[in-house]
């Protein structure tokens, strides 16, 4: 059976990781984190392909294209977690299991980063614990897998 596969998205602005606000965000860039989710990948057994954008439409597209190409997505959707209503639809419609990942506690932050328009249509969300948040999304994706049958219907 293929390896389940997990494609690791990243919203505006987390490009500049490790040079934004290093106080909120730690020092870690994100090709820092994509090698740790590519790592942690491995350990679990999963293929982990990494992507980031700026733009509403193109993570859009992204979601939509992991239909039939991956399994399971682990999203910070930066700031459009708090305003989009497209995200949360595109995920709606690929209904693939999905963890939402902050490196922040966005709940000891602004009232207006409370709301998460893409809660509602996650698996679960994980906040506050910096990098280590999207590993253990991964090992979350990676058990949800072994209860199922993840990886039919994709590649075989
Ligand atoms: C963030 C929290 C968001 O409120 C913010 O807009 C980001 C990063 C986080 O990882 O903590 O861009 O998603």
């Amino acid at each position: 059976m293929a390896k389940p596969s997990v494609l690791v998205l990243n919203g505006p602005n987390l490009n500049l990781l490790g040079r934004r606000e290093p106080a909120v965000y730690g020092h870690q860039t994100l090709a820092d984190i994509d090698g740790l989710c590519r790592e942690e990948g491995e350990a679990l057994g999963l293929d982990v392909a990494c992507a980031q954008s700026n733009y509403e439409g193109r993570l859009i597209e992204l979601i939509h294209e992991a239909m039939g190409r991956h399994h399971g997505l682990v999203m910070n959707p930066g700031a459009y977690t708090h305003t989009s209503l497209a995200i949360m639809d595109a995920i709606r419609v690929v209904d693939l299991p999905l963890v939402e990942v902050h490196l922040s506690n966005v709940h000891a932050r602004e009232a207006f980063r409370h709301k998460s328009f893409v809660s509602p249509v996650a698996m679960g969300v994980i906040c506050g614990l910096g990098a280590q948040g999207y590993r253990f999304a991964l090992q979350a994706l990676a058990q949800h897998f072994a209860k199922g049958s993840s990886a039919d219907g994709i590649g075989e």
